[in-house]
């Protein structure tokens, strides 16, 4: 097992190139399953989801490489339609094969996927969507078979909720499918964005994507991208490192990211006291002095605040002068990293929906472990303005979501390493 040990304190400086987008690639990797064909992609984020997900679909038969950075998938010959219960819960994106399986063997069997524990996390509208273009899908005790021997049919779906995954996968199941299939209140989010230009660059026929309503007309087969297709910069892990700055302070200039895709973020990281300069693919930020409470924070759909970046931005405002409060509309269980804040000296009361925190005077390093992805996130970046070490278990949550964390950051100037378990142990003797 290993662990992050962070000493707080120094200010970080230089610049830090975002990686691509965990949310953008996962759904594109599961659209390359409709591609008969070698296709080859740029920019995709060496993170352990991305290989659960080239593990699904070397189980499916694909043939998956990368060279240089440049990753390819080869689905030429897909020869099996069945994805098995661990790789189903290695992530959550596991669940948006179930679409690209349906349109490209007409059948699938999968269980439910796994993912951080937000809440329940359902997955009726996903089904439900499937089942509405012609699928007849079983529950057999978590187990889910799915057959559409006659093809997928599109037809018009109205979401209840502008789900992201059941968006992606209702994309995926009707690019192939017959006639046309019109998703209203879609998800808006720009991995649905970077979904829809890569299906349009494989000669699918789809518009809308990125508002609320996306119209596909079902074409008979897609093939791979004329040219390496390049995944988005990853708006969520930029996110961060704004936040990791507002924390120890310095300055950083945090490259290779859209900043339009953070034009809900960047306002809080003012409202706290950071400059902030956009020019261009960058984001320039600096922090000298104390920080001052944000307003109201409430997490929405895309472009309302995202929820991925609530635990985020939490921890610069655990000492921010002032009280901020949160309101998390999007998932049921997103407060699980208050616990181990407050256990670094944090103010912070969480009812249902709701956080509140008052900001103290200064956090302290502390023995804690990544409750989730954006939880660890948010311990990563309190330690780095904390008084003393940290020690952060549960770092595969972490490594879920960002490329190298401990080598971006060092080499910004913090003090941070990874080490196993046993070399924890002595080093706790230590210190
Ligand atoms: C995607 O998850 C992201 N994951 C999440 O990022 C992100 O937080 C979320 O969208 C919201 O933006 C990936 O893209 C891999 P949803 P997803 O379907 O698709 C409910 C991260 O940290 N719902 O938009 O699972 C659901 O319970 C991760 O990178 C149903 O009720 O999110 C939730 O309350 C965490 N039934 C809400 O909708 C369904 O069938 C939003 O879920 C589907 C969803």
């Amino acid at each position: 097992m290993q662990k992050l040990i962070i000493e707080g304190g120094a200010p970080l400086f230089g610049e830090i190139c975002v990686q691509g987008s965990k949310n953008a690639v996962l759904p594109v990797l599961a659209a390359c399953v409709l591609c008969k064909g070698r296709v080859f992609l740029k920019n995709c984020p060496c993170i352990s989801d991305r290989y659960a997900a080239a593990r699904i679909l070397s189980a499916l038969g694909a043939k998956t490489d990368s060279e240089q950075g440049v990753m390819s998938a080869d689905c030429e010959n897909i020869t099996s339609s069945e994805i098995g219960m661990e790789l189903m819960k290695s992530m959550r994106s596991s669940i948006i094969f179930m679409g690209a399986l349906l349109g490209r063997m007409g059948e699938c069997t999968i269980c439910y996927p796994g993912g951080c524990n937000l809440g329940p996390r359902p997955i009726d509208m996903h089904i439900a969507a499937m089942r509405k273009m012609g699928a007849v899908i079983s529950d057999d005790h978590g187990y889910i078979s799915c057959k559409a021997p006659e093809g997928l049919k599109g037809c018009t779906h109205s979401l209840s909720f502008p789900s992201v995954g059941a968006t992606e996968n209702i994309m995926l199941a009707a690019v192939c499918a017959e006639g046309e299939t019109v998703i209203s209140n879609a998800a808006r989010e720009p991995e649905i964005c970077c979904l829809g230009d890569f299906l349009r660059a494989c000669g699918a026929r789809i518009s809308g994507d990125g508002g609320g309503r996306i119209v596909i007309e079902g074409v008979s087969s897609l093939t791979p991208p004329p040219e390496p297709f390049e995944i988005i910069p990853d708006r969520i892990a930029a996110a961060t490192y704004l936040s990791c700055t507002a924390c120890a302070g310095g300055e950083l200039l945090i490259r290779n990211c859209t900043p339009v895709h953070l034009e809900a973020v960047i306002p809080v990281f003012e409202q706290m006291g950071c400059s902030i300069r956009v020019f261009g693919s960058n984001i320039y930020i600096y922090r000298k002095g104390g920080l001052r409470a944000a307003d109201t924070i409430r997490t929405m759909v895309y472009p309302g605040f995202p929820t991925d970046v609530q635990a985020i931005v939490m921890a610069p405002l655990c000492t921010a002068e002032g009280t901020t409060v949160f309101v998390e509309n999007i998932f049921e269980n997103r407060y699980r990293h208050a616990d181990a804040l407050c256990r670094m000296g944090a103010d912070i009361r969480a009812e249902g929906k709701v956080a509140v925190v008052t900001g103290v005077r200064r956090l302290y390093g502390t023995v804690t472990e990544a409750p989730d992805l954006r939880g660890g996130a948010a311990i990563v970046c309190a330690a780095l303005g904390a008084e003393g070490a940290t020690e952060i278990s549960g770092v595969g949550f972490i490594d879920r979501g960002y490329e190298n964390i401990e080598g971006v950051l060092s080499a910004a100037g913090a003090k941070i390493s990874r080490i196993t378990e046993e070399k924890a142990a002595n080093h706790r003797k230590e210190v």
